[in-house]
């Protein structure tokens, strides 16, 4: 039977307008699995191969999932529980840990500190994993993003929920944007909804929901410690007219008073120097007041260091 037999004609839309076919959602963002790293004896091969999966990721999408990675289920599932009793609280109890410039944190549910310490630990190892795998494929020594994050980091988790919406056609759960810190690793449930805007041509691309996996993107400092070799990549999130979404990214930082700026082993008489230093905790916290007040400063950005 064709499809005119099937459906009302008026109901089918003008080639342009149609949905994108599958073949060419297939070209997602890569899903790459870590279980190399959780061998005995580390196969040099198998590691050679994930740093190199790693390296191609991070240039040609900014993003990856990443599948075997030692975070354990279950302390997911308790963070993923924590949050939704939190949402499901009244309103008056919520505001009571309304973040302001002087209480960026809080907690209210009973297990929810000791949940988000216990989880944020595990994905503070993650993301060194992360970094080191992308340090050897920038060919830097393994640990050379360490020193930034000692003695004091400026990472943090946040818990986001997207109620269902109406129009989920004209709203958005979080506008185009890119993240602003060194890494973020972040859950997402499985409604999925986050879209990343591929490099090859603009598109905006879902990231297929896929169980137990963390997603991972590069921020805006590593794009600056590349000189560009590795770009933050804007991304966004949908929202759904039937079901709400959770998703809880954490976003590891370096320290307040790190400078960041292109590594020197990186530059070259050919690879100049793309931007000048600038110091994390006063850009971070330029930002922050932009997002708290909506003050009409435009919202800094790595592009204001340019060279
Ligand atoms: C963010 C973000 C994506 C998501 O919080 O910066 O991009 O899927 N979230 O919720
Ligand atoms: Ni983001």
């Amino acid at each position: 039977m064709g499809a005119l037999e099937v459906i009302d004609p008026a109901f089918i839309q003008a080639p342009e307008h149609r949905p994108k076919p599958e073949s060419v959602q297939a070209n997602n963002v890569p899903l790459i699995d870590l279980s190399p790293l959780a061998a005995q004896e580390p196969d040099p091969g198998a590691l050679e191969s994930l740093v190199a999966q790693i390296g191609q990721a991070c240039k040609d999408w900014g993003f990856f999932q990443v599948i075997n990675h030692g975070v354990a289920l279950h302390l997911r599932e308790k963070m993923e529980l924590v949050s939704k009793q939190f949402f499901a609280m009244q309103k008056d109890e919520k505001k009571k840990v309304a973040r302001d410039e002087v209480k960026p944190l809080g907690y209210n549910p009973p297990q929810m500190k000791e949940v988000c310490q216990q989880y944020g630990a595990e994905m503070e190892k993650l993301g060194h994993k992360l970094l080191e795998l992308i340090a050897l494929s920038l060919g830097l020594e393994r640990d050379r993003f360490k020193g930034f994050f000692e003695g004091g980091t400026t990472s943090f988790i946040r818990l986001n929920h997207y109620p269902p919406c109406p129009v989920p056609d004209l709203a958005l759960g979080v506008g185009r944007h890119k993240d602003a810190g060194a890494l973020t690793v972040l859950a997402q449930d499985e409604v999925g909804g986050l879209q990343v805007k591929r490099k090859s041509d603009g598109e905006w691309i879902l990231v297929h929901p896929t169980p137990n996996a963390y997603i991972v993107n590069v921020g805006d400092i590593i794009q600056v410690w590349s000189n560009d070799k590795y770009e933050s990549v804007e991304h966004r999130v949908k929202v759904n007219a039937e079901r709400e979404r959770f998703s809880i990214p954490y976003f590891m930082n370096p320290t307040h008073d790190t400078k960041v700026e292109p590594l020197d082993e990186l530059l070259s008489s050919r690879n100049a120097a793309k931007y000048r230093a600038y110091c994390w905790g006063e850009f971070f916290a330029t930002r922050k007041l932009s997002n708290f007040k909506k003050l009409h400063v435009e919202n800094v950005q790595i592009y204001h260091y340019k060279n």
